[in-house]
């Protein structure tokens, strides 16, 4: 009985070893098909992981090195250049610029310009009022405004384009007159001398007409009294039809533009009648000679207010 005992535990010994080398050959393809999902599961754990030591490091660094080089650099450069520089430079050139050239280009007393004129006073701007044979000059120009009257008696040289021309200027106003019209006419507009050199009586019947027809109130803000308008001097030409809509015409804004090109100015500006004493006459060109002269005068205004002359009725 021993010995079939011995027999049957070494069978049994026998039995249990083999049945463990089986467990231990059992399936591959289970743990292969674990292995494989461990790349799939990696790439969504690297995300997690990224933004986790992502953020500790980018905030870590970036509020280091941003507020420690901009508070240090732009303090430093910006408050030792800008004080030192302008201090230095704009007091230095601006009073030594100003006091030398006023007192050189701008004198008060301006040269007079009429030899045998007696000078009677100036202007408020420097310029000498100089009389001569009862005609004012101012820098040269002849005056006739409501202040500074002409002789009965004027007449200066005129000329007259044709026999009978009913509209004769000066000769310098003619020849420039005719220099803007031919311009002018190769753009498509054309100017008409409607009014031109009148005499005195011819403006003593004209300024009683309209006393007759508007009252001497209304006639003193566009038409002058005889001896003081600037028709009496030749110089002043009235063109198309006196009317205020020739400002908005192709004619009239033309000659806004243009006139000075050619030595004349808008006498009777807009917006000026308590400086020239006269309604706006946009018709109305006084003839002065230098183109820049006349920008200079525009620019001022008028004549009164670049001279520095009145305007006024002495009574
Ligand atoms: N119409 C202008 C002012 C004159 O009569 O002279
Ligand atoms: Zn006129």
């Amino acid at each position: 009985m021993k010995s079939s005992l011995k027999i049957t535990l070494v069978l049994l010994l026998t039995a249990l070893l083999s049945s463990c080398a089986w467990v231990s050959k059992r399936p591959d393809p289970p743990y292969e098909s674990l292995r494989e999902t461990k790349p799939e599961t990696a790439p969504v754990t690297d995300p997690e992981t990224e933004p986790e030591t992502a953020p500790e490091t980018v905030p870590e660094t970036e509020p280091e090195t941003i507020p420690e080089t901009e508070p240090e650099t732009i303090p430093e450069t910006e408050p030792e250049t800008v004080p030192e520089t302008e201090p230095e430079t704009v007091p230095e050139t601006e009073p030594e610029t100003v006091p030398e050239t006023e007192p050189e280009t701008e004198p008060f007393e301006k040269p007079a310009k009429v030899p045998g004129a007696v000078i009677t006073g100036y202007t408020s701007k420097g310029y000498p009022i100089e009389v001569k044979n009862g005609v004012t000059y101012i820098d040269g120009q002849v005056i006739a405004n409501k202040t500074y009257s002409l002789p009965a008696d004027y007449y200066p040289a005129l000329d007259y384009e044709r026999d009978g021309d009913p509209y004769p200027v000066t000769p310098e106003t003619r020849a420039a007159f005719n220099r803007m019209c031919a311009d002018a006419a190769k753009e498509g507009i054309r100017f008409y001398s409607v009014s031109s050199f009148r005499d005195y009586p011819t403006q003593e019947w004209l300024y009683n007409s309209y006393i007759q027809s508007h009252g001497k109130a209304q006639a003193d803000r566009f038409s002058a009294r005889p001896g003081h308008s600037e028709h009496e001097t030749g110089l002043a030409i009235d063109v198309i039809d006196c009317h205020t809509v020739f400002e908005t015409t192709k004619e009239g804004i033309w000659l806004a533009a243009h006139c000075c090109d050619y030595g004349f100015i808008i006498r009777y500006p807009k917006g000026k009648e308590s400086v020239t004493g006269y309604m706006y006459e946009p018709w109305h060109v006084r003839y002065i000679g230098s183109p820049e002269l006349c920008r200079a005068i525009t620019e001022a205004g008028t004549m009164e207010e670049y001279y520095g002359f009145s305007s006024v009725y002495p009574d």
